[in-house]
């Protein structure tokens, strides 16, 4: 299994992970709970007309964290918007209960990838293990 795998599995088998973004020097998190791997890289999905969308577009540095089983994981990195339509019909499809919401042609479904990209897993009784993708 890839790096990017390893994470993209504990990020689903979590089910929820927390995403942090900064609004100036405000830190503002919330839970999120989509994820994909496509093309290699690691992506999440959200709606333009959100907040997080546009503190994402002022300063793309994010980190999120998510926890299971007594291990974490947190990626840190900048998020990319990415408007093709191909990967937010893949998003899609991989959450079909968003389409009550979003479409992948509409002008305010968005998806965008981690660039950059550190996790590190950690727990309380083994050293941390860093991955980068
Ligand atoms: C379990 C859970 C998972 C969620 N997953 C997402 C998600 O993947 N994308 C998204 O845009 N919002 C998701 N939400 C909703 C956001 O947390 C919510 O819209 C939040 O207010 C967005 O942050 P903002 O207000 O700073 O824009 C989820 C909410 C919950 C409770």
């Amino acid at each position: 299994m890839s790096d990017l795998e390893k994470v993209c599995r504990f990020l689903e088998e979590s089910g929820t992970y927390y995403l942090a973004t900064a609004e100036g020097d405000q830190p503002r998190v919330r839970p999120f709970g989509t994820v994909l791997a496509y093309e290699g890289k690691l992506y999440i999905q959200t709606g333009k007309s959100k907040s997080v969308s546009r503190q994402l577009a002022a300063n793309p540095k994010a980190e999120i964290c998510a926890f299971k089983d007594g291990k974490w994981v947190r990626v840190s990195g900048e998020l990319v918007n990415d408007d093709r339509l191909e990967v937010k019909t893949a998003m899609l499809e991989k959450y079909p209960s968003l389409r009550a919401m979003y479409d992948p042609a509409d002008s305010n479904t968005q998806v965008l990838y981690f660039r950059g990209a550190e996790a590190v897993f950690s727990s309380f009784t083994a050293a941390p293990e860093t991955v980068s993708f």
